[in-house]
């Protein structure tokens, strides 16, 4: 695997890439518009991203709060030609470590069908149905406990 860090993105430019993978990944294959990709928690938000030694983005992922003790992972997405090789991983660690530092005792997901296996093997289950997405991306809620 080549180098990869994972950063927080401050700057415009590096907000620009962090939602333009988010997009690209969770929203461009069916075919929703740049700006889809986003809501209104993104502002209290924590945001990572992957990148490689050359600082071209690799993988993003989100953390927000929902009470004291709960995190909510959300938009978990690895560019596609680096999926499978640690990533997302990587970027789910990162956001368990801050969730327990500020607090968090359970962590939630609502992960696509396809994702199931990927939040299993880092210590998710499954806890009941979840929202279907563009009337066709069936999601299962996920939780683990880390406190
Ligand atoms: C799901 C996703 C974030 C996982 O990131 P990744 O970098 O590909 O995953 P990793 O390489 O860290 O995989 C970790 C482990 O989970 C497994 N895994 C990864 N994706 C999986 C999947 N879709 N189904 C089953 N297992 C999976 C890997 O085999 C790996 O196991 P190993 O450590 O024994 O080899 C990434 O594949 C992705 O962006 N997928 C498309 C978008 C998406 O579905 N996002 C999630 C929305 S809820």
């Amino acid at each position: 695997m080549t180098r990869v860090t994972v950063i927080e993105p401050s700057s415009p430019g590096e907000l620009g890439e962090y939602y333009r993978l988010r997009w690209k990944i969770l929203r461009a294959p069916w075919g929703q518009p740049p700006g889809s990709e986003r809501d209104p928690l993104d502002e209290c938000s924590t945001h990572v991203m992957a990148v490689n030694s050359a600082h071209e983005p690799l993988g993003v992922g989100r953390l927000h709060f929902n009470s004291i003790s709960e995190g909510q992972i959300r938009y978990m997405a690895v560019a596609t030609n680096h999926q499978r090789s640690g990533i997302g991983t990587l970027i789910l660690e990162t956001l368990e470590t801050r969730a327990r530092l500020l607090g968090a005792t359970s962590i939630v997901v609502d992960a696509r069908e396809t994702a199931i296996g990927f939040y299993r093997k880092r210590g998710y289950l499954p806890t009941g149905p979840g929202h279907m997405l563009f009337r066709q991306i069936a999601h299962v809620q996920m939780c683990k406990r880390i406190g």
